[in-house]
């Protein structure tokens, strides 16, 4: 009975944007895991076919706990309605317009959905008295900086995409909204996040994929740029140890801490799935950055944040997930073996 009171008076109502997605959709998972309430706010817009962001919250649909809303993030008006009806408690933002490359081609949609989106939900935020606001922000704000690993403290003044452009202004509109209304904000800096339910977009992703399919894989460069890649699951602790301690205003890394070559990274996918990738080499990319590496001290010490993951066990995960639950949808012939 007493332990029944105590999640009822320690409830929170956690608005999420993005809330469909990949990484949106683990922290809607987590949440209602530990008993908070959620309204899951998502434009299920088409950068990826909408229905894998259907299925990523479909388990969720007839508990009471979790309210869908369809809703985009650029209309101020459509989403005040929102706060008006579930008056949340604290804020996830996640929804963005996320890749990189993409973000060249198109970069007045990224401003509009990552600047204007963002202080849309920083403005309804101060209006609604949010008590701690956690913006996912991008490891790609630390552009070419080629002191490694890169640290909270770095200058961030030269990002070499539009998208990291867009992630460096909702870092600084977050700023000013604590303050001048003392808004609590942590502004986590993903890097390269991995794992069941992945962005189809994503290197995992694709190169999972074309392998299987004994496709080419399209590498730019020659395989010797690194990443920090981060597993899922240890994001989402970092996300929820933000959420939790209601910081003033606080940058943080989110990363593993260690850095892999793309061509190990294929290594172990083709190590994972017992076959050979066929290569075709393209040269290097407009904005793409050689190097991600994450200095996570500030982290560790003021979130307990431990990521645990490494790229062997994440990428099976991811793969066994993939053969189960993605292929046979992306025209993919699996065996019961390969399932199993
Ligand atoms: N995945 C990564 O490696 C990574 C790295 C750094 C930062 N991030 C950031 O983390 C966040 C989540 O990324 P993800 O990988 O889960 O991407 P995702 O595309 O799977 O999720 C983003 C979600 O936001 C929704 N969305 C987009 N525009 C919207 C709008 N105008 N209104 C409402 N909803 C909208 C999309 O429909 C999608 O479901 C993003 O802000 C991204 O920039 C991701």
């Amino acid at each position: 009975m007493m332990m029944l009171l105590l999640k009822v008076v320690g409830k929170m109502k956690v608005l999420v944007t993005g809330g469909a997605g990949f990484i949106g959709s683990h922290v809607c998972d987590a949440l209602i895991a530990r008993g908070d309430s959620v309204i899951c706010v998502d434009s299920f817009n088409d950068y990826y076919d909408p229905k894998y962001k259907r299925s990523n919250v479909s388990q969720h649909l007839s508990d009471e706990d979790f309210f869908l809303v369809e809703q985009d993030i650029t209309c101020f008006d459509g989403l005040k309605k929102v706060f008006d009806l579930h008056k949340p408690d604290k804020v996830i933002h996640l929804a963005a317009r996320a890749g990189v490359r993409p973000s060249l081609s198109d970069p007045f949609l990224y401003e509009r959905v990552n600047v204007l989106g963002t202080l849309n939900l920083l403005e309804l935020s101060r209006l609604f008295a949010v008590k701690n606001f956690v913006f996912a922000s991008s490891s790609s704000v630390y552009g070419g900086n080629d002191k490694v690993p890169f640290s909270e403290d770095d200058p961030v003044d030269n990002p070499v995409s539009p998208y990291a452009a867009t992630k460096k202004s909702g870092e600084i509109l977050c700023y000013t909204y604590h303050h001048l209304y003392g808004l609590n904000v942590s502004c986590l800096r993903f890097f390269t996040v991995y794992g069941p339910r992945g962005r189809p977009d994503m290197a995992p992703y694709l190169f999972t994929k074309w392998i299987l399919e004994g496709k080419p894989i399209r590498r730019f460069g020659p395989g010797s740029s690194r990443r920090d890649y981060t597993f899922v699951k240890d994001i989402v602790s970092g996300i929820l140890a933000a959420l939790d301690k209601d910081l003033p205003f606080e940058i943080f890394n989110l990363g593993n801490s260690a850095t892999v070559e793309l061509n190990r990274f294929i290594e172990v996918i083709e190590g994972i799935l017992g076959k050979k990738a066929v290569i075709e080499q393209y040269p290097e990319q407009l904005g793409d950055v050689p190097v991600t590496f994450a200095d996570i001290s500030k982290a560790e010490k003021l979130l307990g944040y431990s990521p645990s993951t490494k790229i062997e066990q994440g990428m099976r995960i991811f793969i066994d997930w993939y053969l189960k639950e993605r292929a046979e949808q992306e025209g993919l012939r699996v065996s019961a073996q390969d399932r199993a």
